[in-house]
């Protein structure tokens, strides 16, 4: 087989994609292949897939199928991430033109997995189910010079009854402290500015390794303390696992942004036993009451199913209830997908496509709303934001977020972008707040 020379990746899904896909650009890149914007002509067309939802996986199967039909001759496919853990061989049964299946506890094997396809012709699949080898993310291609991904941990051991996670990324493994110290100091003397620590389910952090005697609150003080680093977030987390220790390191630690994702998922007790949650409202709201105190300007967020097998509507309403009470910051709302092999298959899928779209529709509208109040209650403030490029559709326009992530345009100079400033808040549109520079920037990029 010709050796491929350009290669595109399309990335599906969530953050931990997107880093798995920077991690694969570095090692193509070193490889000597280069970037080509056009999914049709790279010689090399690799999927980075998301088995989260139905909707994502019928996405790339859509579109593998398309291929299958205009591929050019010389083109290389692959199929990497969840689904490829999700689906295994099968991939190669209904999709003949792929050549290599790499599961997401497989990415490091890319350049020999690519290698053999060349070399004997044939495919090429690894699916382990757990994570053992540390991947290159220093050698990562990562495009933007402002804000990185961090893998802190991979996998999850919650077992949520909906959630295939546990199955495509397998149990958790943090990754050794000083290695996470080290790519972001490495990064940080680059000059990047803000960090976004990811896994599954960061809080879990060290508690697989007491080797470490590290856990997660004991990692943010260590990251807190590298110089250049000027934001840390964190995603994503489970509400079991939030910690005093972490409410108080929010508190405490002047780079750690002040919003908490605390994925609360159903309003009713008697659902969330069955989406074994291992959590009741009760202990849910104690804890963001908790945090409330400890932290009170912390913004929450959270991820909401709805339509989960047997919700009936006043559980529903009670889903309703939680996000008018909270007033999350941010909300990711979806109705539940059946998933191939997770437990709640087991409960049949009883609540009609249109009775969950009915309810996803209400919760949005509502969510909307709130989302204006937060936006007109911001008005008139000053804000810190970190500035990250410019708009695309204005370029004399800079866009940025808020510690607790709310996005901003301002106008001004491009030399600002990775720096600190503080602006008034004028207006908004839709989902974005106007604002006026009102001082010089609080830092510079080096
Ligand atoms: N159906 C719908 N949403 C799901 N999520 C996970 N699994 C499913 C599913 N089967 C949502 C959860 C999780 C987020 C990442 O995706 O809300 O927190
Ligand atoms: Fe899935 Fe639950 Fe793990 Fe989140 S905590 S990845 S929803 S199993």
């Amino acid at each position: 087989m010709q050796h491929p020379k350009t290669y595109f990746i399309r990335t599906y899904g969530c953050q931990m994609n997107e880093l798995d896909t920077e991690v694969m650009r570095g090692q193509l890149e070193r490889r000597g292949l280069a970037w080509l914007d056009n999914e049709a002509e790279a010689d090399l067309l690799i999927f980075n897939t998301c088995s989260i939802r139905d909707l994502a996986e019928r996405k790339v199967m859509g579109k593998l199928g398309l291929l299958g039909k205009r591929k050019k001759a010389h083109q290389i496919i692959g199929v990497t991430g969840c689904m490829a853990n999700a689906k295994k061989k099968s991939l190669f049964r209904k999709m003949p033109h792929v050549h290599f299946v790499l599961g997401t506890n497989d990415l490091h094997t890319l350049n020999d997995t690519l290698d053999t396809v060349l070399s004997t012709g044939t495919k090429s699949i690894g699916v382990q189910s757990l994570f053992t080898e540390e991947l290159d993310y220093v050698g990562a291609q990562r495009d933007d010079k402002v804000k990185a991904y961090i893998s802190i941990i991979r996998g999850c051991d919650k077992y949520c009854t909906y959630c295939v996670v546990p199955y495509t990324r397998g149990p958790e493994v943090s990754r050794p402290p000083e290695d996470i110290i080290e790519e972001c100091k490495v990064l940080a003397s680059k000059g990047y500015k803000e960090f976004t620590l990811l896994g599954q389910n960061v809080n879990s952090y060290g508690k697989d390794q007491p080797s470490f005697s590290c856990l997660f609150h004991d990692l943010l003080y260590k990251l807190d303390a590298i110089e250049g680093i000027e934001r840390i977030r964190f995603m994503t987390s489970h509400p079991v696992d939030i910690t005093r220790q972490l409410m108080e390191a929010i508190r405490d630690l002047p780079s750690l942004c002040e919003l908490i994702h605390f994925p609360v998922q159903a309003g009713s007790d008697r659902i969330l036993r069955k989406m074994h949650r291992i959590y009741t409202l009760e202990q849910y709201h104690e804890k963001v009451a908790l945090l409330k105190e400890i932290v009170p300007n912390a913004a929450l967020g959270t991820d909401i199913i709805v339509g989960f097998p047997t919700e009936t509507h006043e559980e529903f309403m009670e889903t309703y209830k939680i996000l008018e009470e909270v007033e999350y910051s941010v909300a990711f709302l979806y109705t539940y997908s059946e998933r191939k092999g997770t437990p709640a298959t087991r409960f049949k899928d009883t609540v009609p496509d249109e009775v969950k779209q009915e309810r996803l529709q209400m919760l949005m509208k509502l969510q909307d709303g709130i989302y204006k109040k937060q936006r007109t209650a911001l008005i008139g403030s000053t804000q810190e934001i970190l500035i990250e490029k410019q708009n695309t559709k204005n370029p004399e326009l800079l866009k940025g977020r808020t510690r607790c992530w709310k996005n901003v345009l301002v106008p001004g100079y491009p030399s600002l972008i990775g720096t600190l400033c503080n602006v008034h808040i004028e207006d908004f549109t839709h989902q974005t707040l106007l604002a006026k520079m009102i001082e010089e920037p609080l830092s510079l990029i080096s």
